[in-house]
């Protein structure tokens, strides 16, 4: 999606913008409040010379008002590889904002929550995969981008969920270690034609020379994506039985099976846009389908309930207009760990 409204300064303009994508998901006065704080984020954003990434979750009013930049983890950070700004705000999670310093470390990168974190980057430490890596010494570690930077710099190479696979190809290896998410890595197990085995998990623990395996996982889930069930698509599959079922690859390998498609946020989107079916599920944050809604009024895009990563959910216009007048929150990465995770990131970017 490319975002239209991020140069307009006049609060009574984006109201009636805002209003005519939004009017059927947002209510009005939250519109106009909005309208406003996105006015002021603009001009603000102009005089300081920023830029504003924005992920695929962030809430409707947000997303199609203040990024100049909207997208998957991997789109926006090739978007903060190659800004001449002095500025990026990232409307996203830590690891994202995390990913734009290491990728564009001479300009300030700023996340609008201190409590913007994730599951995934949560369960597993530096420590952890120098444990690993001593339990299974040369073998290749991949590591998602949803990890923190000191996690990055004890990896080879990182992957986003649109180019894991190709990663995993990539290293022309028998074996390798792919880390945190216990579902992508089973998925891109399943997709690689792969063995995988979680020797944290395994009663074998230990014994690993034993098996046959060509991946190594660990047993981190995305919080939001794990509620997901087959019991939800077939409840969904006999209520609408022309809906087509989108999961992001962090749901579970079975609920990706039942599916009709998986991929990245963008990859879900642009499924959508090109796809010609009256309704659809997205098995995924739930602020994406009002999204889409927003610039697609012609497909309906049904909801099991309101699933809302809560970190993502952390990022408000509010915060964000206090980030740009208060410079705040800088990330800040140590040097010695910002080399080696670039180390991990560029190798990535280059693979595509
Ligand atoms: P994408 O890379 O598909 O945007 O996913 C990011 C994420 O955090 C999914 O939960
Ligand atoms: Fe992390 Fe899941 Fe939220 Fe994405 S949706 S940021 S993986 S907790």
């Amino acid at each position: 999606m490319t975002p239209v409204l991020s140069n307009e300064t006049s609060a009574k303009r984006l109201y009636h913008k805002l209003q005519d994508m939004l009017g059927d998901v947002v209510p009005d006065f939250e519109l106009k409040y909005k309208a406003e704080l996105a006015a002021e984020i603009n001009r603000l954003k102009v005089e300081k010379n920023a830029v504003i990434l924005g992920h695929n979750y962030m809430e409707p009013a947000l997303f199609h008002s203040i990024p100049d930049y909207v997208g998957d983890s991997l789109d926006l950070a090739r978007k903060a590889a190659t800004t001449d700004k002095d500025i990026i705000v990232f409307c996203g999670v830590r690891f994202m904002a995390e990913t734009a310093k290491i990728l564009s470390p001479t300009r300030t990168v700023l996340l609008p929550s201190k409590k913007a974190g994730c599951s995934l980057a949560a369960s597993i430490t530096a420590a952890d995969v120098r444990d690993l890596k001593e339990k299974f010494p040369g073998v290749p570690v991949v590591t998602y981008v949803n990890t923190y930077a000191d996690v990055k710099a004890e990896s080879d190479v990182c992957c986003t969920s649109s180019n894991a696979a190709a990663v995993v190809e990539s290293l022309n290896s028998d074996t390798v270690i792919f880390l945190p998410d216990e579902y992508l890595a089973k998925n891109v197990a399943r997709e690689t034609g792969r063995h995988i085995i979680f020797p944290t998990k395994d009663p074998r623990n230990g014994s690993a020379s034993e098996l046959d395996y060509q991946m190594i996982g660990w047993p981190g889930r995305c919080e939001v994506h794990e509620k997901f069930t087959l019991d939800d698509i077939s409840s969904i599959r006999r209520q609408f039985p022309d809906v087509v079922i989108l999961a992001h690859p962090e749901c579970s390998p079975e609920v990706v099976d039942a599916s009709d498609f998986s991929g990245s946020t963008n990859a879900m989107i642009r499924y959508v846009e090109q796809t010609k079916a009256p309704r659809y599920l997205l098995l995924t944050e739930c602020s994406m389908g009002d999204n889409i809604a927003a610039v697609n009024p012609e497909k309906e895009m049904l909801r099991l309930c309101s699933v809302r990563c809560p970190h993502m959910n952390q990022i408000t216009l509010e915060d964000t207009l206090a980030s740009l007048e208060k410079n705040q929150y800088v990330i800040d990465i140590p040097e010695h760990v910002l080399l080696r995770a670039t180390r991990a990131v560029e190798r990535m970017i280059a693979i595509g």
